[in-house]
């Protein structure tokens, strides 16, 4: 087991209204799992990624990370672990814009610059189909290679789950397509964990399992493999 969410409750609190993002959600994620979250806008489905990679925390339940408990964890140890195991993906490729592509593929280990992070960087590029683009900035690259380089950038630290929050959400079929294909991709080859919220149903489909979410519940799960 790599993720689980135990009975999850997310309440925000906006002025004094209570908002419930999320009612109990239970979730377990293995290593080699395509996850995707579905539901409507508001369903809960980015509160429970971020909750799920440590960027939150719930209001009420349990989240373990290999096994860890990571209620009452602070900061420092969070952070780490995001820096560690982890690999985020946004909708909005948050690329730094006067970084070359290989650079912002470096980025998330900059300060701790292993002595194998250029190569690595090259080599993650060259996986997401960018060899010829690493000298880039952003803004010279297509949205879909803005995300291909995101995805690199995620799977820089080598992470033991990559979560993606609508990847393919600012992308034509197409380059949606290519972007699925190197997720399970990673899934298949790397025996990652790929947790992705997507609202398009043809991007849900390539997944393994999908976990329909809805008023921050779990209303109904399709095994797909
Ligand atoms: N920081 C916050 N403060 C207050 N309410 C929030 C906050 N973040 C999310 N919410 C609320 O929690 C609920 C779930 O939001 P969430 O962003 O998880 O939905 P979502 O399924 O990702 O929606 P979308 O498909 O539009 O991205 C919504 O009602 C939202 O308005
Ligand atoms: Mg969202």
């Amino acid at each position: 087991m790599i993720v689980e969410a135990i009975d999850v409750h997310k309440v925000y609190l906006l002025g004094k209204t209570e908002i419930y993002a999320l009612r109990g959600v239970n979730l377990s994620i293995d290593r080699g799992d395509f996850v995707c979250i579905m539901g409507p806008s508001g369903a809960g489905k980015s509160t429970l990624l971020h909750i799920l990679g440590a960027l939150d925390t719930p209001t009420k339940g349990t989240v373990k990370f290999m096994n860890e408990i990571l209620n009452n964890k602070n900061d420092r140890f969070l952070a780490r672990l995001r820096r560690e195991k982890i690999g985020f993906i946004f909708q909005f490729f948050y690329l730094i814009p006067t970084l070359t592509a290989k650079e912002n593929v470096m980025l998330p280990l900059i300060p701790i610059k292993p002595r194998w992070l250029e190569r690595r960087a090259e080599e993650l590029l060259e996986l997401v189909g960018l060899k010829k683009r690493m000298s880039h900035k952003p803004k010279e690259l297509s949205a879909g290679e803005q995300q291909r380089v995101a995805i690199a950038r995620a799977l820089i630290n080598n992470p033991e789950v990559i979560i993606a929050d609508e990847p393919t959400g600012n992308l034509d079929s197409d380059n949606g397509r290519q972007i699925i294909d190197i997720l399970s991709r990673i899934v298949r080859d790397e025996n990652k964990a790929v947790i992705i919220a997507t609202h398009n149903m043809d991007v849900a489909k390539r997944t393994d399992r999908i976990v329909y979410l809805k008023d921050g519940a779990i209303v109904k799960v399709d095994e797909l493999k």
